[in-house]
């Protein structure tokens, strides 16, 4: 794992990220949120370069697409001196480069060149395990703090309302720090235990595990009564792996169980291609059969609870009506977020 070098090219931390306290750390909100926002610019940019290539890594793990990314290079980056703006080739990325559309040899040798140009910026900027570092002082102040607040907040309701949400087997997909409110000992008779899995592990807890390479379950005890799935969606560079991601969150509830989905707030109210009633109406309700208990919005977050109201679900309807992108806003200053089932 690379190193995580400030300005001064000293380590953030010495200690791994498990023994991290983030109070220690000092990274300004403002600083927390540009290696946030172009480590997804990063991933996004080539999650479309690998489609425009045809590249089909199955690893999702940084060190592992950066390891086949090299070796793809090694064999096929023919012209390493080309002159190119490579921030600006990569912004007008979609624009200069149609899916399905035959590539020249300069086009090639330029895709090429912006793979290589990627991948070394993620490498020498600390890879995933910096973004997590960025994520976690994120959640200490820029966000509002831990989202299972919000969740434990909404089971202890829900069970004061006279619902029996107990016990629970839980799956935190997405986990960076073992501390949060869910794990705490005052919940115990709500969460049951908690299996914590992560693209990259910061913690012998946390189970390095890639939740779309996850062996489907075979039976209803394999599966979840409780699935969080916070700030993840959005991770994910591919909006028909997104697609995939939903699907599979339905797979691994257990029927009558429970599904904790955060997003940051603009995927719902400022992208062209997704707003609230998507999402949930159309995506969560119509598509994946899961009704919704409670819904918050923050300043930056939108929190959900959905339960999986029965097995069925409909995989056609999703395919017909979501297979690809359609615009339903068209702003300036929009973003292009969306979730496929193509
Ligand atoms: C922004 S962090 C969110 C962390 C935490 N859940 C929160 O709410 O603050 C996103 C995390 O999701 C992880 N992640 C993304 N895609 C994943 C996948 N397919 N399987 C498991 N973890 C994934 C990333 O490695 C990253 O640590």
């Amino acid at each position: 794992m690379a190193l995580l070098k400030s300005k001064k090219n000293k380590t953030i931390t010495g200690k791994g990220l498990n023994k991290l306290n983030t109070k220690s750390v000092n990274i300004k909100p403002k600083t927390t949120k540009k290696i946030i926002n172009r480590y997804h610019f990063l991933i996004k940019c080539r999650a479309y370069i690998f489609q425009l290539l045809n590249l089909n890594f199955t690893k999702t793990d940084d060190e592992e697409i950066n390891k086949s990314v090299r070796a793809y290079l090694k064999e096929n980056m023919k012209n390493v001196h080309i002159e190119l703006d490579s921030e600006d080739e990569l912004l007008n990325l979609r624009k200069k480069y149609q899916k399905n559309k035959r590539l020249s040899s300069k086009d090639l040798d330029n895709l090429n060149c912006l793979l290589n140009f990627i991948t070394k910026e993620i490498v020498d900027n600390g890879g995933l395990q910096k973004y997590q570092i960025a994520s976690i002082m994120g959640q200490n102040s820029d966000r509002g703090g831990d989202s299972s607040k919000k969740l434990m907040k909404w089971i202890l309701e829900l069970n004061d309302s006279g619902k029996n949400f107990k016990d629970m087997i839980t799956l935190e997909i997405g986990c960076l720090r073992i501390d949060n409110v869910i794990s705490q000992h005052k919940y115990k008779k709500f969460i049951k235990s908690i299996e914590r899995i992560d693209l990259n592990s910061n913690h012998p807890d946390i189970k390095k595990e890639d939740f779309l390479l996850k062996t489907l379950p075979e039976s209803n005890e394999d599966k979840f009564d409780l699935i969080s799935c916070s700030l993840v969606v959005n991770f994910v560079p591919d909006e028909n792996k997104r697609g995939e991601m939903m699907i599979r969150l339905k797979k691994f509830c257990k029927n009558q169980g429970l599904v904790f989905l955060v997003l940051p707030l603009p995927c719902v109210t400022n992208s062209r291609f997704t707003d609230d009633e998507l999402l949930v109406s159309k995506i969560m309700e119509q598509g994946l059969n899961f009704k919704l208990l409670k819904k918050h919005k923050s300043n930056k977050i939108a929190y959900y609870l959905f339960q999986n109201n029965n097995m069925v679900f409909n995989e056609n309807f999703l395919k017909k009506n979501h297979g690809s992108k359609r615009i339903i806003n068209n702003k300036p200053g929009m973003n292009n977020f969306c979730i496929t089932f193509g």
